[in-house]
Parts: structure tokens; sequence; C-alpha cells
């Protein structure tokens, strides 16, 4: 008689792997459809059918798919938000994650044809307008980047430049290529007088100056609008802080840790939140992963670990302390250089 194969693993995770872009699809759907909305309060599929206008019977599955996914509860045939869809898909709370969501699984459709990127290699290089780092695209993004920043690393922001020993004594800092101005913002508004700049791209910088009046911040922050690998970034700052935002820098990394040690005052600190690859590059997973389409598509601007505190001691700083941050993007590399 044939036996059966000696089997010593399971196969589920593969098969999660194959499920996990139902997911994402119900969760983009639900954000397209507005459908977390009308679920703060528990609804039924008929009412929520109804609010929509949408096919009744298709709209009950969908929410049970949500059910499933952990974005709505479902009890006695009532729907109903779980806390973390309440705080970040409905459309009108500042902390609404929808638009950064969608921009980003639009990245992925770079995969589409991913056996043909593997086999080929990159497309030729995009335009300059379509540049990721042109000010005009960015702009098309600060609105859905205020609202992540709201409900991400500017709640944490704070937290990090408080518990420096120099706080108390900060008179001046400058966020560098902090888009719409949000942590910028939170990190002034910790300090008693400290004042604050936020640098970018021009048409970046006007966002920004919307957001610093929208929290009455006009007599405490300005803002500078530059390309911060060419043009000057101000000096006599006790902090500089850059989260996400030096990967256009990568090719040259040394002249700009340099001139962020030129424009800070002695005893300044530059603290720089950012990936870091670990592992021969496979780590961590949701850094690897949410940054393969650009990289496949020729665009690696990835820094590996330790890139970034390496370049600060080359050009002078007296010290680099990095530890592991952990964010909602997944864990960060964050680099604390003292001038
Ligand atoms: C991914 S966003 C991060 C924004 C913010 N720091 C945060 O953590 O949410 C990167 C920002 O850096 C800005 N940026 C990138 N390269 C720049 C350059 N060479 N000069 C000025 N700003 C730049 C972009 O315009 C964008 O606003």
């Amino acid at each position: 008689m044939k036996k059966l194969p000696e089997v010593n693993e399971s196969f589920e995770e593969l098969y999660r792997m194959l499920i996990a872009p139902i997911k994402s699809k119900l969760m983009l759907t639900g954000i397209e459809l507005k459908v977390f909305n009308h679920l703060g309060e528990p609804r039924s599929a008929e009412a929520v059918a109804e609010a929509l206008g949408t096919h009744p019977e298709n709209t009950r599955l969908f929410l049970d798919g949500l059910a499933a996914s952990n974005l709505v509860v479902k009890q006695d045939g009532l729907y109903q938000n779980t806390p973390v869809a309440q705080a970040f898909l409905v459309g009108n709370a500042s902390t609404f994650m929808g638009p950064m969501l969608a921009i980003t699984a639009q990245t992925f459709f770079a995969l589409d044809d991913l056996p043909k990127l593997v086999r080929e290699g990159p497309p030729p290089p995009p335009s300059p307008e379509a540049d990721m780092g042109s000010g005009q695209i960015w702009t098309q993004y600060a609105a859905a980047m205020a609202n992540a920043e709201r409900a991400g690393i500017a709640r944490q922001a704070p937290e990090i430049v408080s518990e420096l020993l120099e706080f108390p004594s900060f008179k001046k800092m400058l966020d560098l290529g902090g888009g719409p101005g949000l942590i910028g913002i939170a990190i002034v508004a910790a300090h008693p007088s400290m004042k604050g700049v936020i640098f970018d791209k021009p048409a970046m910088v006007r966002i920004a100056e919307t957001a610093i009046k929208e929290y009455g911040m006009e007599d405490r922050m300005g803002v500078m609008g530059g390309d911060f690998i060419h043009d000057p970034i101000g000096e006599g700052y006790d902090l500089i802080w850059a989260s996400s935002a030096l990967s256009l820098a990568k090719d040259d990394m040394d002249s700009l840790t340099k001139k962020i040690y030129d424009a800070l005052n002695p005893g300044g600190v530059f603290l720089v939140l950012h990936e870091g690859l670990t592992y021969e590059r496979t780590k961590p997973d949701a850094m690897v992963l949410s940054m393969m389409p650009m990289a496949l598509t020729g665009q690696d601007m990835r820094f590996d670990q330790g890139e970034i505190a390496d370049s600060m001691l080359r050009v002078g700083f007296k010290s680099v302390r990095s530890r592991t941050q952990d964010t909602d993007w997944g864990p960060m590399d964050l680099d604390i250089g003292r001038k």
C-alpha cells in the first residue's frame, strides 16, 4: 500500500498570506464607500445599505467581511466600528488615515506585474514631474500626511524630545522635511518658550503655514521653503528633528549631515527617525515590504541601520546614540547626535 507523505509543517501561514489582500481590499472599499462614518453607533446592514444607497444583501456580506477583519464588531445583527476603525477610518476626523492608506495602496500597483519586474529589472526612470520629491506631488499628499502625522508621529515626537536632558534649555528648533508641520508644532507646543521652523519644499510649507495658524502658533513658529540638499537651512538651532525625510539625500548623506551640524549651536541635538534595515535588508518586515514597490522600480532609497548615525560621526558629531522606536509604521531607528 502506498503511504501518505509524512508532513511536519502546516500550510496555514501560506493560506493566511493568500487571503490577506482581501482584508486590505475590504478596508479600502470601506474607506471609499465611507462605511465607517455610519458605524459610530450599532446599525443593521439594512440601515447601512439605505444610508449608502448600496445593495442590501451584498452590504451585509461586505459588513460580515469587515467583522471578520476586526474592523467592525457584529452583535445581535448590528454592526459597529472597532476602536481602531473609529479612531482612524471615520472620514471627518483629523486623524482619518483613509487618504494616506489609499495613497500607499496606489504605490503597490507597481507590483501588478511583479514577474516582469523581477525578470527584466526596473522600468525607465520617471519624468521629473512624477518625481516623489517634487513640491507639486507632495502638496497633493499634504492633507493626507497631516492626518497621518496627527494620528502617529506627532503624538510620539514630543515625548521623545522632552526626554532629552537638554530639553528645558532649548530655544529654537528646526523640523527638517517637516511636511505639513504637525510634528514641529507638537514639539514646540510641548515646550514653554522654544521657537520653531518648518523646512520643506515651498509648496509644502505653504500648507505648514496654514497649520501653524490653525493651532495658534504664529508667534512661535515660522517656515522656510527650499530644497535642503542645495539651499541653506538656517542656523542657531538647539534641536533639529528629521523624520522619514532624508531619503533623497541618501546618495550624499555627509553633505547634508555636515550642513545640519553647522546649523546647530554647540551642544545642539540632531534627532533622526528613519527606517533602518537589518538582517541583510530583510527586516523590519513592514519597512522592507511597503518600500518594495519603490525599490523594485529603481528608487531604492531605504537606509540601512546605522547609515545615518555613521554619517553623523564622520562629519564631527561628538556622540551618537541610537535606539529602536516603535511607531505605527513599524519599528524605526532613532538616532540622537550631539554636537
Ligand atoms: C515622508 S514625508 C515626512 C514628513 C514628516 N517629517 C513626517 O515624519 O511625517 C517627507 C517630507 O520631506 C520633504 N523633503 C524630501 N526631500 C526634501 C528636500 N530635498 N528638501 C526639502 N524637503 C524635502 C518632502 O517634501 C516631505 O514633506
